[in-house]
């Protein structure tokens, strides 16, 4: 018997183990997604997603104050809309609900504010663009996206993140900060956005299920890694400053291949899909969701990404203080 690669010794004890821990995720890396509904008076508990509600505007201020209170530093704000229509009026006055959502938090704390610009929370029909002859199209869709990026950058939003998958949208809307003066306000891509069935629970909590048909016209095939590649690619050259890749865990491939190949800032976000099948899990006594969700948070982080959105940012102070794996 030869054991002489004795790789236990330096996990013998706590303390070795911490010594020679190579991935650490701090509140530093987690952004908390906030759901703002404009046709509230009350929050509304999210029941896909235990712990998470949709906040009226006027109940922000406390929403925010204790998150805050629990360790986070920056938030993605989805708004939902009182009216939709087919051209997503509401998505781009000075008075939408994201845009006075995104006032409103900066106002009162000191939050990094990122603002997630898509048409599907205000479009009737519910897709990401605007519909002509039945499909996605793209020059009706741009012009509205850079009016969008512009009104949140205007409400103060510290970080604009498209996430709708139209091409030439990182650039219409990197165009428009710079006409309107926002030169400086960075804007975080989703670049590498896989048309996945794991978006289920947000689109309950964002009401912003497609009426008819599906994404798949403008968002990545998971089966496609080379495709995913160019879309960063494009997204960079675009002028993207942050590029995320999404959902996470079943995208570690992804990640990694980004790490490697590209020297911007990398996020990855861990969908409302990966956060329900754990927690609805721990709900059931099946596993321990907060162990499982440091450990997936962990490995997308070891992957290669340096931000992580994710809706147990909110819980991750608290349980990795209590939770040794
Ligand atoms: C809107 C958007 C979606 C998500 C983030 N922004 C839904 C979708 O594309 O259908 C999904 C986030 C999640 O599942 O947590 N374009
Ligand atoms: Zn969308």
């Amino acid at each position: 018997m030869n054991i002489s690669k004795r790789l236990r010794r330096m996990r013998n004890k706590p303390s070795l183990r911490g010594m020679v821990c190579e991935t650490r995720v701090t509140m530093d890396d987690l952004v908390q997604p906030v759901f703002v509904d404009d046709n509230l008076k009350n929050p509304r508990p999210i029941s896909s997603l235990p712990g998470m509600s949709a906040y009226p505007i006027d109940h922000l201020e406390g929403h925010i104050g204790d998150l805050s209170e629990r360790g986070v530093k920056a938030v993605m704000v989805f708004g939902i809309p009182s009216v939709k229509d087919p051209q997503a009026s509401s998505a781009f006055g000075a008075d939408g609900i994201s845009q006075r959502a995104v006032e409103r938090i900066k106002e009162t704390s000191d939050m990094i504010v990122m603002a997630d610009a898509c048409l599907c929370e205000y479009t009737d029909h519910g897709h990401c663009g605007i519909l002509k002859d039945g499909r996605v199209d793209e020059v009706a869709t741009l012009p509205i996206l850079g009016q969008v990026a512009v009104s949140l950058a205007d409400a103060g939003a510290d970080i604009i993140a498209p996430s709708g998958m139209m091409d030439g949208a990182v650039c219409k809307m990197r165009e428009s900060l710079d006409d309107s003066g926002h030169d400086m306000v960075p804007m975080m891509s989703y670049a590498a956005k896989f048309h996945s069935a794991l978006y289920g629970p947000f689109r309950e909590a964002a009401c912003s299920a497609p009426k008819s048909g599906d994404r798949s016209s403008y968002q990545i095939d998971p089966a496609n890694r080379r495709e995913a590649i160019l879309s960063v690619d494009r997204d960079i050259e675009d002028g993207a400053d942050i590029i995320m890749v999404k959902p996470a865990l079943s995208s570690l491939d992804i990640i990694s291949a980004c790490r490697s190949m590209y020297d911007r800032p990398l996020a990855a976000y861990q969908v409302s899909g990966e956060y329900a099948m754990v927690m609805n899990a721990d709900a059931a006594g099946i596993l321990d969701g907060r162990k499982v969700m440091i450990e997936t948070l962990t490995a997308i982080k070891r992957a290669g990404a340096d931000i992580i959105v994710s809706y147990y940012s909110s819980s991750y102070l608290d349980s990795s203080m209590e939770v040794r794996i």
